[in-house]
């Protein structure tokens, strides 16, 4: 599966030190272990269980097993703290966090982990002195005040809350962070979440079944590789201040995805009806791409094609996982 992560490797000398990533076991999280592992990136690999599951569908089970990892709960401040120093960390890519559904079934744990967690990131960081952190906000911010013309969320509020403590954090104690806003995420080990239905659609292709994503229209393909290398981009460089900037990844229509799908896999039986998604579409990132080292763009058909791949092989091996909707 070494043709997920090739466009993506990043030279070793761009980190000094050891990179923390939360959220490992997570999509992105997997991915940035996975492409920073294959660079000869030092990283320890973290999330609040051992969960490789994700991992191992990019990097494979050998080398997701033998990734530096440690069980750490990000809503525990000192256990965020004590692994920071313990373990030299000089670069944090904070991905740890619960997405719309789980935010709105436990708005309280929700608030914890997205809010109090970042929270505890941010003072590890202040701690330590460490001046690379990037963290995951969302499109879903955009969503407030509510009333505008997009969803509002508790997810986004608590996103919200992020991006206006990150900036404290500068302001008061001069903690430099980037703050990445992705759009909907697509690819392998995207498998939960409200925007996750574009790649169980490729996934239910690959596995001959039928399958409608309930909505149409202009829709955000933001490559998950390509979210990663961002993320991973974006640590690469000493912060100063505290800014946040839009990644969206293509805007195509839901169906234009579909139609390269059934290019694909003749035989696939996917469909899109409903509404346009309640997000926007269309989110400017030349100002992310102007403020970091330059990350690949992926296209369209070249993240439905690899992902498509991605998944026969899986399925070859008798490791894909099974459908979640
Ligand atoms: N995937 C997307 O389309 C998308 C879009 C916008 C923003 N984001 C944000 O990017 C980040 C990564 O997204 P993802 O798709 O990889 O999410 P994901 O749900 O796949 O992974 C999140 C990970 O966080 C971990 N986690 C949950 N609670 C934790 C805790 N208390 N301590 C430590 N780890 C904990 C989970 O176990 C999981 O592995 C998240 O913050 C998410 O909100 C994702």
């Amino acid at each position: 599966m070494d043709f997920l992560t090739d466009p993506f490797l990043v030279p070793k000398d761009r980190f000094g030190g050891p990179v923390l990533v939360t959220g490992a076991g997570g999509c992105i999280g997997a991915w940035v272990v996975s492409i920073l592992t294959r660079s000869g990136v030092r990283c320890l690999a973290t999330d609040v269980l051992d969960n490789r599951a994700r991992p191992s569908l990019i990097l494979g089970e050998d080398a997701s097993a033998t990734l530096d990892w440690a069980t750490c709960d990000v809503t525990d401040g000192t256990a965020v703290r004590s692994l920071v120093d313990r373990c030299g960390i000089q670069a944090i890519i904070h991905l740890a966090g619960l997405q719309v559904p789980f935010c709105a079934a436990n708005p309280a744990l929700g608030a914890r982990v997205n809010v109090e967690g970042t929270i505890n990131i941010l003072e590890a960081a202040r701690k330590a002195g460490i001046k690379r952190t990037a963290y995951a906000s969302s499109v879903a911010a955009l969503g407030l005040p509510s009333g505008g013309p997009y969803k509002a969320t508790l997810y986004g509020a608590y996103k919200l809350a992020n991006e206006q403590t990150a900036r404290i954090y500068w302001d008061d104690w001069g903690v430099p962070s980037i703050g990445l806003r992705p759009n909907v995420v697509y690819g392998v080990a995207r498998d939960q979440g409200m925007s996750s239905l574009n790649t169980l659609a490729i996934q239910a292709a690959v596995l001959g079944q039928a399958f409608e994503i309930p909505y149409t229209g202009p829709y955000s393909w933001l490559y998950a590789g390509e979210a990663a290398a961002a993320f991973i981009s974006a640590a690469s460089q000493d912060g100063a201040g505290a800014p946040v900037f839009d990644l969206n990844g293509r805007c195509e229509t839901i169906e234009r995805g579909l139609s390269i799908l059934r290019r694909i896999e003749n035989s696939a039986e996917v469909s899109a009806s409903g509404d346009q998604f309640p997000f926007p579409a269309d989110l400017d990132e030349t100002p992310l791409r102007a403020h970091v080292p330059a990350y690949p763009e992926v296209s369209l058909e070249d993240g439905i094609g690899a992902t498509h791949r991605a998944f026969k092989q899986l399925a070859a091996e008798n490791r894909l996982p099974p459908l979640t909707a």
